[in-house]
């Protein structure tokens, strides 16, 4: 693993936009696996000037995102999908029958987690996937005590989650209790990972991620067992972090990063 610290929550979206739109750029057909939430709309606001001003392409691309909420759909301002077509898709040069997200409308749960894990498979895995952490420690909707084996499922969310959460909806008690989710073990199937996690509500879960045991209490630290992962923080998010001066060196000392500098 890899932990670079950025200066402010602009420069880490920045920095994540420039490793996503490089990624494409060496790979122009990437599977690219998505996340939602706050922490995304500025890396998804930087990769929209990117591509209008012709520095990554991503006709080729297709999309996987980690969620989607049971029973909501496409014009749902709630739904993923609502937030994938409004905050990317819509407007950049991507095909929309390249973006997928597990259906929140789908009549057989199971049928369609097998369905979604079956596409990923079949379209060749995901290339590099983006992910994000809840308070609760979660990646995608895979809440504390979720295996590290899982594959897509439809989970009960936290009351953590859903405090989090139910701010967007109105009423909040309009926020699904459920969602389907890539499972721990999907997540870690994709060959490269980057973790973006901003802000000082989020200090503690970091650290407890990247440098905590290895447990499915937290199942952002399930990404100690993957072998390419890059986490991008900002000063905020890093101050629990015990290893912060080593991440610092490395990143000025590596060679790999010498164009992100
Ligand atoms: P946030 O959500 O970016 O809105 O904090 C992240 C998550 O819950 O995975």
């Amino acid at each position: 693993m890899e932990v670079i610290i950025c200066e402010n929550s602009k420069k880490a979206a920045k920095l994540t936009a420039k490793m996503i739109a490089n990624a494409i750029n060496e790979m122009p057909n990437l599977n690219l696996g998505l996340a939602t939430g706050a922490t995304m709309e500025p890396v998804y606001a930087e990769l929209v000037q990117m591509n209008c001003s012709g520095k990554v392409d991503f006709a080729g691309v297709r999309t996987f995102n980690l969620d989607e909420y049971v029973g909501l759909g496409p014009n749902n301002k709630n739904s993923y999908r609502y937030y994938m077509d409004s905050n990317l898709f819509d407007k950049i040069n991507i095909l929309k029958s390249s973006t997928h997200l597990p259906d929140g409308l789908a009549l057989d749960e199971n049928k369609e987690c097998e369905r979604y894990d079956q596409l990923i498979k079949k379209l060749g895995g995901i290339d590099l996937q983006l992910l994000g952490i809840g308070n609760d420690g979660h990646i995608g909707f895979n809440e504390p005590m979720s295996s590290f084996a899982s594959k897509t499922r439809v989970k009960v969310l936290t009351p953590e989650t859903y405090k989090q959460n139910s701010i967007y909806f109105n009423p909040p008690e309009s926020m699904p209790k459920r969602a389907y989710t890539m499972g721990v073990g999907t997540i870690l199937n994709s060959k490269q990972i980057i973790m973006l996690i901003t802000g000082k509500k989020k200090a503690n879960i970091a650290a407890q991620a990247i440098e905590g045991p290895l447990t499915s209490m937290v199942t952002g630290s399930a990404i100690q067992l993957h072998q390419n992962v890059t986490v991008i923080l900002d000063e905020d998010a890093s101050s629990n972090l015990k290893m912060k001066d080593y991440y610092n060196f490395a990143f000025k000392n590596n060679p790999k990063w010498a164009k992100y500098q």
